[in-house]
């Protein structure tokens, strides 16, 4: 960079406070920062292909802080042993409430009334079809029944399976009662298959169930109030990176925690929620629309392509005031 050009951007990062001059390094997320110590999170695990990637999660949640207690189905227990999770949770492992060997007389009850979150992954085609008809014929279902706390279901299936009218009936179901969906990805599944189906990356649950966690959020069990239902939300979030050159970039500390905050409140509130990001540090939510972008005219075309389709519209990103004049 030439000498005169450094001492227009240092003179950019003096005369502005919300101008900050990055190296381009990855931002690290909270899952390390404990802030959730004392937080209860109940782990359900069903009987797919990624019951192996719950073991992540776990070990995510434990990072944030988190205590967490496993359950499994019968099914769950064909792809990971119990042992596993006990060993890793330090506490027994409900599949049977049933069986002698457990330790608590009315687990479903204590196991569901006396966590602050409710989160299922994988959550299989069947454990979603069951929870959104309220069946309650093992120790999962029953205890999403009880549930007294929000609840957050990663679905993880074959395309077709997730794609069949009966499987997002259900997805449906379960969002008006309340239940956070962390969409699944797109990609090559276990069958061969590409499309969506495949389970949320571990750290994008973990994201997931922490920003829920972090926002106090109680369980609407369909109570909720859904005024914004028939809303096309827009929503901007997050910070824009105006480069210099290929490494370094103009750019602002703003984590995105506001816009998906909002993104958030709107969606359970029932409307359709886009967001458009920039660059931020926290995950987004799961059930809105996530358009990506990086610089500010990035994001300016995103809003003005989608602004059409929106009937309210959010700024919550914070626009960089200056980009440079030549890269
Ligand atoms: C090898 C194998 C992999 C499976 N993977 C999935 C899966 O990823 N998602 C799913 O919904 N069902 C999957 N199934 C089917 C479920 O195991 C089956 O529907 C079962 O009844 C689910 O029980 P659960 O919901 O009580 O755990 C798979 C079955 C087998 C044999």
């Amino acid at each position: 960079m030439a000498a005169d050009y450094t001492r227009q951007i240092n003179s950019l990062y003096c005369a502005s406070n919300s101008a900050v001059l990055h190296f381009n390094f990855k931002v690290s997320g909270d899952f390390n920062s404990k802030d959730f110590s004392g937080k209860r999170v109940a782990l359900g695990v069903t009987g797919g292909i990624a019951a192996y990637k719950a073991i992540e999660v776990l070990r995510g949640l434990q990072r944030a802080g988190c205590e967490v207690r496993v359950a499994m189905t019968r099914h769950a227990c064909e792809f990971v042993q119990p042992l596993t999770f006990r060993a890793l949770s330090g506490s027994h492992v409900v599949v049977d409430d049933y069986a002698p060997d457990n330790p608590d007389p009315i687990a479903h009850i204590t196991f569901s009334q006396t966590v602050d979150l409710f989160v299922v992954a994988p959550a299989t085609a069947n454990t979603l079809a069951k929870f959104a008809n309220g069946v309650a014929d093992d120790f999962l279902t029953t205890t999403y029944l009880a549930c007294t706390a929000p609840v957050l279901v990663a679905p993880a299936m074959n395309t077709s399976m997730l794609e069949h009218p009966a499987t997002q009936r259900n997805v449906e179901k379960l969002r008006a009662d309340g239940v956070h969906i962390i969409e699944p990805d797109k990609g090559e599944m276990a069958c061969g298959t590409i499309g969506p189906g495949r389970l949320s990356e571990p750290d994008a649950i973990v994201g997931a169930a922490l920003e829920i966690l972090r926002s106090g959020a109680r369980a609407n069990r369909g109570g909720a109030n859904r005024d914004l239902t028939g809303e096309t939300i827009l929503i901007t979030a997050g910070a824009t990176r105006e480069p210099i050159d290929p490494v370094r970039f103009i750019s602002n500390r703003s984590s995105g925690r506001m816009g998906f905050a909002l993104a958030l409140a709107a969606r359970d509130r029932g409307a359709k929620v886009t967001c458009v990001a920039g660059i931020t540090s926290v995950s987004a939510p799961a059930g809105v629309g996530i358009i990506n972008v990086s610089s500010a005219e990035e994001m300016h075309r995103a809003v003005a392509r989608e602004s059409g389709k929106a009937t309210v519209f959010i700024a919550a990103a914070a626009v960089s005031d200056y980009r440079a004049k030549e890269q």
